[in-house]
């Protein structure tokens, strides 16, 4: 027997003569109660955000003709719904069946609505799907609506511009995600034009925005056609939307100039989006009376001149986002003043050039700051005072000198990328420090001197890429300290900020209209991996890890701790001089998919543990001094000749040097080995004096031959650090 607790109490169904029934915002389960039928006198029916499933019969609805309100939104209800069932209910004004799994159908048969309704949510509803899904029909007959909600529904056909001329009351229209196509037709006129909410992105809509736009629907307060394909510039006419807070035209193919109207009349924007599109000319040459402005976002598209000092009267701005333009000279020094609470900004990819301005110091509640990808010089901005920071992302610059100290105040710093300056100096000991770091990325500069042990202490990295610089000496072997994808953090790299938009008018229903906006911007960090520079970003980070030191001095051996980073994905210690034996224990990388060894002076056999790692796509060691037979179980049988490349006492496929085979000098534990192809015999020789092994464990390799083609290979594995044993694995093939 299970406990139903969130069941509708049976003497709900006593009450049959009651006006209203909200049992909203509960966690009541099961099939829609069914006594509802008899609820004839109900006005009010709301059974919206609950856990209600089954179908909806039509004969809950056939008496209860005094309906006025009905909310079955946001529970699990399934099954096909004919509008017809409802036809009837002639004093339905509010109606919402939004986001449930539903299929409603509005068209066949024909509809001959009584009712005239103020608010019709219908989102997620796959409406109309098996007939085409057209806007309903019904709506044409619709004088009264308020509120329409059809997004979500793959919906084909035009703009329905004549629900604006025939709903002079109408406010808010979304018509989001769907698949509607063709020009975007306004009426001439309107009587009254008291829209509110225009939200019609993700759409296939094309053709010119309308130039009457402002004038007919000057008290719009959002306006979002993202994510279409309108195309010629912003109709100077918005500047009469004096009430405009959201104006979102990202993800279009737009040109042409920012209308001054748009920055002298749109005085009440808060957000104001316009990038991915092909808008060119200065931003905001003119006078900008925007004082509410907190998100702006001009990022992608072909922006000349400089910054405009007019922005820097925008006091409040959190986010600036220009990124990705052709923007070019200094960075204003008034930048310094642009907000106490400024958290984003944004500059990279332009052709900023010079110096950055101390002032920048002064947005000292900035979380992230990317000003990569231009021409800056001089020393990277020493800012004590950006205790906040999160994310700092210089790379593809000509900064210089050394990694300022003032950073070891940034406690908060998760990613730190300084990719490809001419930063020299060492990598400054206080950079254990910032403990939450997860990504610090120097290739590519003028580091030199040891890769310290306090490192060590970035507890949390995930990606570590030191490579091309100058760094010498060995490999800390208290890396294997470092998480590497041990443990997993995922609000990191999602933080983002949501905020409600309420509309004046009475409509509970709007509030739903939740708009999420802000801080998500995380860029893409590159690393290369598998051989290939991936960019990752967003979550996907919490689940990449790698350690990079290719191409720099390195020496010693490799410290076989580093088989311990069993959560790491990606290791490329190649160009370097490691020397001494691929540690055996890198069995353990268990994660492990690109291993690159290669170009350093290591020695000894690749050891066969190594056909344990599962997920390995991409592994070289060419270019050293490896000897003996290749692996060539598993993931290793897919592995050619480039892999080995370099090594001349390598053997075995997929090189054509075959290992040649010879008759046991030893006695062999493993007699079906003998019939093997090769005759080869492997078995374990432990021996006696084992710390001759230890003596010549950094030798790592003998190498006989004799006049009679007589090859024995000696390997020495080691189990260096993580057992304090040494052991000798023989393998002798000799004729
Ligand atoms: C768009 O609508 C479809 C249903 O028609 C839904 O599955 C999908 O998740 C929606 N996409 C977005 C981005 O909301
Ligand atoms: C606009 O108002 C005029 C009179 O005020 C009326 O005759 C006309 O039908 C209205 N237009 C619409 C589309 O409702
Ligand atoms: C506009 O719509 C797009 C796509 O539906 C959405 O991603 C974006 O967040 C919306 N813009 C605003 C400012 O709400
Ligand atoms: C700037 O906006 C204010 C209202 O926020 C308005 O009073 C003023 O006239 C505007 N200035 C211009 C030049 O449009
Ligand atoms: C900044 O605003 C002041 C008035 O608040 C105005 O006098 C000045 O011209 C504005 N500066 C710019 C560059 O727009
Ligand atoms: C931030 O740094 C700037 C420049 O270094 C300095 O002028 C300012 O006083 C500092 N502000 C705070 C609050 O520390
Ligand atoms: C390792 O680094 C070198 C030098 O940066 C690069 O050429 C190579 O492709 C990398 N190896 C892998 C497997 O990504």
């Amino acid at each position: 027997m299970t406990c139903v607790l969130a069941i509708v109490p049976p003497g709900l169904c006593k009450f049959k003569d009651i006006k209203w029934l909200d049992l909203s915002f509960n966690d009541f389960e099961g099939s829609i109660p069914s006594c509802l039928s008899n609820f004839s006198n109900v006005q009010l029916l709301d059974l919206s955000n609950n856990g209600f499933s089954g179908k909806i019969p039509a004969s809950t609805f056939s008496n209860v003709t005094s309906l006025s309100y009905l909310s079955l939104a946001k529970n699990n209800f399934s099954g096909i719904v004919e509008f017809r069932s409802f036809a009837h209910l002639s004093k339905l004004k509010e109606f919402v069946l939004s986001d449930n799994d539903l299929e409603v159908k509005t068209e066949y048969p024909m509809l001959n609505s009584t009712f005239q309704l103020t608010v019709l949510g219908l989102s997620n509803c796959k409406l109309n799907k098996d007939t085409g899904g057209g806007i309903p029909n019904f709506l044409y007959s619709q004088r009264e609506l308020m509120v329409v909600d059809l997004s979500h529904n793959h919906l084909l056909g035009k703009f329905p511009n004549w629900l604006l001329e025939k709903n002079q009351k109408l406010e808010v229209l979304n018509l989001m995600n769907n698949s509607l196509w063709g020009t975007f037709l306004l009426p001439l006129h309107c009587n009254r034009t008291g829209l509110l909410i225009l939200e019609m992105s993700k759409n296939h809509i094309s053709g010119q925005i309308p130039s009457h736009i402002g004038s007919l629907l000057p008290n719009l307060q959002l306006l979002n056609m993202s994510r279409n394909s309108f195309l010629g510039s912003i109709p100077p006419s918005i500047g009469n939307m004096r009430g405009l807070a959201t104006l979102d035209l990202s993800h279009n193919t737009l040109s042409g100039e920012i209308p001054v109207e748009l920055a002298a009349g749109c005085v009440s924007l808060s957000t104001l989006r316009l990038s991915n599109n092909s808008f060119h000319g200065k931003i905001f040459s003119t006078y900008l009376n925007m004082t509410n402005l907190y998100f702006l976002y001009l990022d992608n598209n072909h922006f000349v001149g400089t910054i405009p000092p007019s922005l820097f009267n925008v006091s409040m701005l959190w986010r600036l986002d220009i990124g990705d333009n052709h923007l070019s000279g200094r960075i204003p020094s008034q930048i310094g003043g642009i907000s106490r609470f400024s958290a984003v900004l944004i500059l990279r990819g332009n052709h900023f050039n010079g110096l950055v301005p101390f002032e920048i110091c002064k947005l000292r509640y900035l979380q992230f700051l990317d000003l990569s990808d231009n021409s800056l010089s001089g020393p990277i901005p020493s800012c004590s005072n950006f205790t906040e920071l999160k994310y700092m992302h210089l790379e593809n610059n000509l900064f210089s000198g050394f990694i300022p100290r003032a950073l070891s105040s940034s406690s908060s710093m998760i990613s730190l990328n300084i990719r490809h300056n001419y930063i020299d100096g060492v990598i400054p000991v206080w950079i254990g420090r910032l403990s939450r770091l997860r990504i610090l990325l120097l290739k590519g500069n003028n580091l030199h001197g040891h890769i310290s042990n306090e490192l060590c202490q970035l507890k949390h990295i995930c990606l570590l890429d030191l490579s091309y610089n100058n760094l010498f000496g060995s490999l800390p072997s208290c890396l294997s300290d470092l998480t590497f994808g041990r443990s997993i953090f995922l609000d990191d790299f999602n933080s983002g900020g949501a905020y409600l938009y309420l509309i004046p008018s009475f409509n509970v229903y709007a509030l739903d209209i939740v708009l999420s906006e802000a801080t998500n911007g995380l860029r893409e960090v590159g690393f290369i991996t598998k051989r290939m520079e991936n960019y990752y970003k967003g979550g996907i980070l919490n689940y990449m890890s790698g350690i990079d030191v290719s191409c720099n001095q390195l020496t010693g051996e490799i410290p076989c701790e580093m088989g311990l980073l069993s959560g790491l994905h990606s290791m490329n210690l190649s160009y370097n001089q490691f020397a001494g034996p691929i540690p055996s224990n890198f069995k353990n990388l268990s994660q492990i998919e690109s291993l690159d060894l290669s170009h350093n002076k290591l020695s000894g056999t690749i050891p066969p543990e190594l056909i344990e790692l599962n997920y390995l796509a991409v592994f070289s060691v060419a270019h050293n001094n490896l000897s003996g037979r290749i692996p060539d179980k598993s993931q290793f049988s897919t592995f050619n000749e480039r892999s080995y490349e370099g090594n001349p006492l390598l053997c075995g496929p997929p090189l054509s040097r075959s290992c040649i085979s010879t008759a046991p000098i030893k006695e062999a534990p493993e007699q079906d080995e003998n019939e093997d192809d090769d005759n080869i015999v492997s078995f374990y020789c432990s021996l006696a004096g084992s710390y001759l092994v230890f003596l010549i464990g950094t030798i790592g390799v003998l190498y006989f031959t004799s006049q009679k083609h007589a090859t024995c290979f000696l390997h020495i594995v080691d189990s260096w650090c993580a057992f304090r044993l040494y052991k000798l694995y023989g393998l002798f093939s000799c004729k």
